[in-house]
């Protein structure tokens, strides 16, 4: 069988890396990929928004099926243009994409079917916000619509700084048109944690839990990033909390979907808040998490293609979805300066270890490679992932080799997991 993955990050690397695992496959392309992925697939030089050529590549060289990895592409309609020309594609059409790429549906969805998350108005233009802003409670949350890079999100301690904030989202339009409408959320407190899970329409099965590491600093400081490391499971994602979101979210969101006139086939990833009243869904996502792939795919002991074709095919409940009993952790490197600037082209070495280390994962985001050499090429560089029998012991493994690579003006947070230790 021969793959094409759509995307260029660690996220796609970590898929490419468990596709490479199963016997079904021949050959895997990617594009655009990355230095990383380029040593296990064919590397395509077309950007994942170029749908015509991603086609016209897809029909040439006869692909068996496509991976789309990246959000973009999945709401702005990938799957229909490869579906349209008879190629078989996982990931959502656009019209269930819909989950992730507009905000203000993903939260009516929840408020229509009692799924539980918190509370919300939508707005369409500046000063009917600003009114109701006038007398929110604050701190309230306030987020541009549409793909914002994950940035459209923003947190206001006051009215002087909602105003401020609606004036970059719904007016200035900093977020492009993603500011077109706006929701303002109800700021709530607790744990996060991640949950991504396989769907072919009707049924859903979850894989193992994650956390993320959003900000760019330790004791969760500094900006927003697109995540910084990630353990694997959450000890904070009980046994009761998972009964809970099976009972009220996870298939009540696939049912919703279907009950839209949307079935979703791909991964809904549930981002959750554990608050003390119970979860709630802060955000759906449509893809793979990014970091969280990278320590949920290692530990995945199905072979992802039988998987996915579950998932295409409509037969997802034939399947025994399971994960190793063990942990794992992702600690990023990343570019000094990151999120907001930082140099590109320093050349990067000590990949050869990763070669002499079972359970260690070298995951490439930001690379390129030139002249046989590996660089920089984006503020998230790398994901150090590693395994343990313990989340302890893989924070320690994933430490340890974050110290294996070399580049200049490299950069991690030190506390990714620290939160096991408290748990
Ligand atoms: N790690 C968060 C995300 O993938 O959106």
């Amino acid at each position: 069988m021969k793959v094409l993955i759509v995307g260029g990050g660690g996220r796609e690397h970590a898929i490419a890396n468990s596709v490479a695992k199963s016997d079904k496959v021949d050959k895997i392309y990617c594009a655009p990929g990355n230095a990383g992925i380029g040593q296990i697939a064919t590397l395509v030089p077309i950007g994942p928004m170029e749908f015509e050529k991603i086609v016209d590549f897809a029909k040439t060289e006869k692909i068996d099926l496509v991976i789309v990895g990246m959000d973009d592409p999945l709401v702005g309609g990938l799957v229909d243009e490869l579906e349209k020309e008879g190629i078989r594609t996982f990931g959502p059409r656009k019209n269930a994409a819909i989950i992730e790429g507009s905000k203000a549906f993903a939260k009516d969805l929840m408020k229509k079917y009692n799924i539980p998350t918190c509370g919300y108005e939508k707005f369409t233009d500046a000063t009917s916000a600003l009114e109701f802003l006038k007398t929110s409670k604050y701190p309230t949350v306030l987020k541009a619509d549409g793909l914002a890079l994950g940035k459209g999100v923003l947190i206001c301690n006051s009215f002087e700084e909602a105003k401020a904030g609606v004036e970059e989202i719904m007016v200035d339009k900093k977020f492009g048109a993603s500011g077109n409408t706006m929701v303002v959320e109800e700021f709530i407190t607790g744990r996060e944690v991640s949950v991504l899970s396989f769907v072919d329409g009707k049924t859903i099965k979850t894989m193992t839990s994650a956390q993320d590491h959003k900000r760019a600093g330790d004791g969760d400081t500094g900006l927003n990033t697109g995540g910084m490391g990630t353990f694997s499971p959450s000890p904070f994602y009980t046994k009761e909390v998972e009964d809970f979101c099976n009972k009220y979210v996870y298939q009540a969101t696939v049912d919703a979907m279907k009950s839209e006139g949307r079935e979703f086939k791909g991964i809904i990833f549930f981002g959750l808040m554990l608050t003390a009243d119970g979860p709630k869904v802060l955000e759906y996502n449509a893809r793979f998490g990014d970091p969280e792939a990278q320590v949920v795919l290692p530990r995945m002991k199905n072979d992802l293609i039988e998987v996915i074709e579950a998932c295409i095919d409509g037969n997802l409940d034939k399947i025994d979805l399971q994960f190793e009993d063990n942990a794992a952790v992702c600690v990023v490197l990343a570019s000094k300066g990151y999120p907001v600037k930082y140099e590109k082209g320093i050349p990067i070495t000590g990949f050869e270890e990763f070669d002499k280390h079972e359970g260690y994962y070298c995951f490439h985001a930001g690379t390129v490679e030139r002249d046989g050499q590996i660089l920089t090429n984006g503020g998230r560089v790398l994901g150090i992932t590693a395994k343990g029998d313990t989340l302890k012991e893989a924070r320690a493994n994933a430490y340890k080799a974050t110290e294996w690579i070399h580049f200049e003006n490299k950069y991690m947070r030190n506390d990714i997991g620290k939160a096991i230790e408290e748990a």
